[in-house]
Formats: C-alpha cells, sequence, structure tokens
C-alpha cells in the first residue's frame, strides 16, 4: 500500500479530530460485489425506481417487487465486507466518539464489525407487514410460500424493511444522524453520489458547521466542492490509506 500524503491542515484536523462521521452509499459496497444505483452499470439504468421502489409500486406488483428485492438479499447474503468497511469499523477505538451514518442496506457494516450503525433506508435483512408493521428477519422468512409471503400475525403482505421513494426515513435514525454530523469535526462522504435527499443534506450540514469533510469517490460528486479532500479511488483502497494515515498522524507526538 502506497502511503498517503496528507496537507497539513488535514493531518491537523485529523489529528485533533474528537467526532469523527462516516457516512456511506452503494460505492462502499460495489467492491463486495453489490451493485451501485446509479453510472454506467447503476441498478436505476436497468429498472425504474417508481415501480420497484415505491409503495405505489408493491400496490400495483407485489409480487414483481419483492421478488426483486429477494434476489437483492441473496446477493447481500452471499457477499462479504471488503476492505473499506473494515477499516472504518478499525475507527472505534481510535476516536473518542465515532457515528456510522449509512445509506446501504446490506449491514456489511455491521458484518465488518462496526456497532450502532444508523441505517438512513432501513435493512434488507429485515421484512416487515405492510399492514401491522411486524418485523421479521428476512433469513427466516425467505423460505416462507408466497410472492410476497403473509404475516402469520394478521395476513398482511411482507415488504422489505427499506424506506421507498415518497417514505419518511425513519425518525429517531434521522435525529441521531443529525446529532452525530452537528458534533462532527471530521465528515467521511464515501461511495455516495450525494443525490439522494434528506441523506445528501448530512454533507452540507457538516460543511456548515465547519467540519472537515472528506470525500472518498473515484468520481467527482455535486457536492465535491465542499470537501477539505477528495480522495479519488475506490473505498477498498482509499479508507485503508486513510486509515493508516490517520494511526500515523494520531500517534506522532504532539
Ligand atoms: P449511487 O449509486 O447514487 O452512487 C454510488 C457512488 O459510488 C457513485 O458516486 C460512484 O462514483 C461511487 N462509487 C462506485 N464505485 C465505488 C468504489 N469502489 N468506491 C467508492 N465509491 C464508488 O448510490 P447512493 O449515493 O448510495 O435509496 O444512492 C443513494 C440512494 O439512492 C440509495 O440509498 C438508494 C438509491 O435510490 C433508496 O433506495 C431509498
Amino acid at each position: 500500500m502506497d502511503l498517503l500524503a496528507l496537507p497539513l491542515n488535514v493531518e491537523e484536523r485529523l489529528r485533533e479530530a474528537s467526532h469523527v462521521v462516516a457516512f456511506s452509499g452503494a460505492g462502499l459496497s460495489a467492491e463486495s460485489g453489490l451493485g451501485t444505483f446509479r453510472g454506467a452499470d447503476g441498478l436505476w439504468t436497468q429498472f425504474r425506481p417508481e415501480e420497484l421502489a415505491s409503495p405505489e409500486g408493491f400496490s400495483r406488483h407485489p409480487s414483481r417487487v419483492w421478488d426483486w428485492y429477494l434476489s437483492r438479499y441473496r446477493a447481500i447474503a452471499a457477499a462479504d465486507p471488503n476492505p473499506g468497511h473494515r477499516a472504518i469499523a478499525s475507527w472505534a477505538p481510535r476516536f473518542p466518539s465515532l457515528t456510522i451514518v449509512t445509506q446501504n442496506i446490506d449491514g456489511l457494516h455491521q458484518r465488518a464489525g462496526s456497532d450502532d450503525v444508523l441505517e438512513l433506508h432501513g435493512s434488507l435483512l429485515r421484512a416487515r407487514c405492510s399492514r401491522c408493521d411486524r418485523p421479521l428477519p428476512m433469513a427466516e422468512v425467505v423460505g416462507w410460500p408466497g410472492s410476497p409471503p403473509a404475516c402469520d400475525d394478521c395476513g398482511g403482505k411482507l415488504r422489505p424493511d427499506v424506506v421507498w421513494f415518497g417514505e419518511i426515513l425513519p425518525e429517531e435514525v434521522l435525529a441521531a444522524a443529525i446529532a452525530g454530523t452537528e458534533e462532527s469535526d471530521v465528515f467521511v462522504a464515501v461511495g455516495t453520489s450525494a443525490t439522494v435527499y434528506p441523506a445528501a443534506g448530512l454533507i452540507e450540514l457538516a460543511y456548515r458547521q465547519r467540519a472537515l469533510v472528506i470525500e472518498i469517490n473515484p468520481e467527482e460528486t455535486t457536492l465535491s466542492s465542499l470537501a477539505g479532500l477528495c480522495l479519488r479511488g475506490p473505498a477498498g483502497q482509499e479508507l485503508p490509506r486513510l486509515t493508516e494515515a490517520i494511526e500515523r498522524c494520531r500517534s506522532a507526538p504532539r
């Protein structure tokens, strides 16, 4: 691994940082073999989000929506966390406080060893009843008959426990993400196109709060101009490099 040379002001901010936020999007899991949404091969270039990721789409074609999420669940279950997820997991003991916020629904941060991950868009590791809201582990219901299977409490249709377009983000999760961002002195946005709100608004909030924003993305995004440091490479490469630089500057004598 070639060493990351940081500008002096960035090194200083990382050395002094007491509250760090890691904010992730689909690009973080790309090297685990899971697709992103936008870009050349993105899921939303092959499928229409309003058909597959909206309450209206589910009412019209419940079976199509359920089967699509089931195939994504199977891909997630077969995937492993990559060095990017593991690098973020290794930050917990390095900073007095770390908040991990993700738009991903794949549970790979947790499988890499991170606790208390704020999942803004829910989790595909859970299903819930669209009528009574009862949550169930997806691993339990994949074998149930029916597409979608019926809730065994009320008979309602099960749906993935994810946030669809037109739905409200889980209130407490969003509030915790905002609170973490307000406290942050370093905010690392990795693998997100920064186009979906309110999630992307966290980057703007961090910038307004004068946190150092670090963007990790092979491509420029609409919010790149807010970043004090852009690492233009894949997360699985840049996060370990950044972690090594963090270790170097935080262990150096002051
Ligand atoms: P996008 O697909 O919009 O963006 C993925 C970003 O990851 C792009 O900017 C890529 O350049 C970048 N990328 C690709 N490979 C990468 C790699 N190896 N390392 C680092 N970055 C890489 O995904 P999100 O920003 O997560 O919401 O999308 C946000 C939301 O839009 C999703 O949570 C989902 C989607 O519709 C819902 O379904 C509600």
